[in-house]
């Protein structure tokens, strides 16, 4: 099993690159299909999204959108640092058919809090588009529409998910090594 290190943990490759771009794909297919007219405008949320965003945008060949927006720690009164501001978004998504796009949701936190944002802005649907899903850790009670991997509760780097910053650029997603 090939292991590398990234800053001072050991990870083995959990998903080729090969069966990565190959469920992508097939997500982008099942999307080109039930957004046909729909002039969909995807949301990728910065930064562990670029890579399964741009992969998919490869497949998607609908007329379509994307745009970014990021999350940051909201330094409010909360001491739980929960609660997460969304930065960046310019479009107007009154009326449109979003599609969030997202690395890996955990606890489902940050995902549910983004819906909320997007929610209140009036779009005509959401849909969340999401590589990778650790179910054991859901505590939300989100709708998940389009899921590349459903992986056990195991930390993973690479394909844009990082370890303290690091790693993002691995074009494999890799395993914490023995835990
Ligand atoms: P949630 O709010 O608990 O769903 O956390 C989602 C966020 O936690 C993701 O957007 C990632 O930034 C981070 N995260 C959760 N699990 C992992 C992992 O295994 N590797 C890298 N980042 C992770
Ligand atoms: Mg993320």
């Amino acid at each position: 099993m090939e292991s590398i290190k990234v800053r001072d943990k050991e990870f083995e490759v959990y998903l080729k690159d090969s069966d990565i771009q190959q469920r992508v794909a097939t997500i982008a297919e099942e999307i080109n299909k039930e957004y046909k007219s729909k002039n969909p405008l995807f949301i990728g949320i910065l930064n562990g999204s670029f890579m399964f965003a741009s992969d998919l945008m490869k497949t998607v060949n609908i007329p379509s959108e994307i745009a970014f927006i990021r999350m940051s720690s909201y330094k409010g009164m909360s001491s739980s640092g929960a609660a997460k501001q969304v930065l960046g978004l310019q479009e107007n998504v009154f009326g449109r058919h979003l599609i969030l796009i997202e690395d890996i949701i955990d606890t489902g936190i940050t995902m549910a809090q983004v819906i909320n944002f997007f929610q209140e802005r009036g779009p005509k649907s959401i849909k969340v588009a999401t590589l990778l899903l650790k179910p054991e850790k859901l505590e939300k009670n989100l709708k998940l529409d389009f899921v590349g991997f459903e992986i056990p509760e195991k930390f993973v780097v690479g394909y844009g998910l990082d370890y303290d910053g690091h790693g993002r650029n691995l074009k494999d997603i890799y395993q914490l090594k023995g835990e």
